[in-house]
């Protein structure tokens, strides 16, 4: 277990007194269902690949090439696994974590193009605008977008029920992709300049923290908790969503491109403005220590919440 790793949990569980907890859902647990659920999904996404001989076939294939080129699979598992807190049947959040997946693939495709972040790697594969071109890479993401909310409406006209329940969960859905894309315009917007920390961290927490707000409140939604209890699940999501985006920061910074499928130094060579170029690499890594400890602490009410903890310090450590 790496040093940071250790560091955290020590901390945690020196305050919680909760060692015997992390010892019994070990890392090596979390890693199993981490993986298994992410299998899951890959196994589910592959269900709505197009492959049929049609005019626009270049453009499902590049849709395909982005949709399955292998990322964590982050938002889904999160979903399913904040589902799981309350109900067992896991399929029931399938189509929204293959959508939410979907969207999250048009947010990259985009986001690496020339006229945002201009890269070239993604997932450990050229980027989509490289393998194929700017209007096939513009038109794949288009497509996935629509193609989330598509899935879902058909989803709710053919089944009635839940039908509310599903509707709800679509609001969040759609609500989180609207604040993500502002997130991405305000993080266009400052290239180059200097930033307050107050629009700093609202950047942040809407162009990365939104979608895994959605993720964290879809899984909730779908599995009937309570308000007290989505209150609470808010809390760690912006926590978990903010943390994730100041570890990115960290990994363009100082992570290993190999592992992480994408270029690093790309941030400040653009002129980016992130956790790291505002307040320098240990500062931002204290920022995410004591964030992702609030992140453990604003679900310890919660029965089964050994995995979603797991995740949080997952989030903080992981080097891709
Ligand atoms: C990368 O997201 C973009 C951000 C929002 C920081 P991920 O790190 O989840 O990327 P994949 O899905 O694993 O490729
Ligand atoms: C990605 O932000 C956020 C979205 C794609 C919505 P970044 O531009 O910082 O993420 P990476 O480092 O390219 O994955
Ligand atoms: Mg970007
Ligand atoms: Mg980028």
């Amino acid at each position: 277990m790496c040093k940071n790793w250790y560091n955290l949990i020590q901390r945690y569980t020196a305050r919680k007194g909760e060692i015997l907890v992390l010892l019994i859902y070990n890392f090596m647990d979390f890693k199993y269902e981490l993986n298994k659920k992410a299998e899951l999904i890959n196994q589910e996404l592959k269900k709505y690949i197009k492959n049929e001989d049609c005019p626009e076939k270049l453009l499902n294939s590049s849709v395909e090439y982005s949709l399955m080129a292998g990322g964590k699979r982050i938002r889904p598992v999160l979903i399913m696994s904040v589902y799981e807190l309350f109900g067992k049947d896991i399929e029931k959040t399938f189509i929204f974590a293959v959508a939410i997946e979907m969207i999250h693939t048009f947010s990259l495709i985009h986001d690496d193009l020339p006229a945002i972040d201009n890269d070239d790697y993604r997932r450990g594969i050229l980027t989509n605008h490289k393998k194929f071109n700017e209007s096939t890479a513009i038109l794949a993401g288009d497509s996935l977008l629509n193609y989330a909310y598509n899935l879902i409406l058909e989803d709710i006209i053919n089944n009635e029920e839940d039908k509310n329940i599903k509707l709800q969960a679509l609001y969040e859905l759609s609500c989180g992709t609207d604040r993500m894309i502002a997130g991405e315009y305000i993080d266009t917007e400052y290239e180059g300049k200097e930033i307050l920390s107050q629009y700093l961290e609202y950047m942040h927490k809407n162009k990365t923290g939104a979608l895994i707000k959605a993720c964290v409140r879809i899984g909730a939604v779908l599995g009937g908790a309570t308000e007290e209890e989505l209150d609470k699940l808010t809390i760690y999501a912006k926590k978990i969503g903010l943390a994730f985006q100041i570890k990115d920061d960290i990994l363009s910074e100082i992570g290993d491109e190999k592992e992480l499928g994408k270029p690093v130094g790309n941030d400040r060579k653009l002129g980016k403005c992130t956790y790291v170029t505002k307040y320098g690499l240990e500062n931002a890594q204290q920022m995410l220590n004591e964030i992702t400890e609030q992140a453990i602490k604003s679900i310890s009410s919660f029965d089964n919440n050994e995995f979603l903890k797991q995740l949080a310090l997952y989030i903080a450590n992981r080097n891709k």
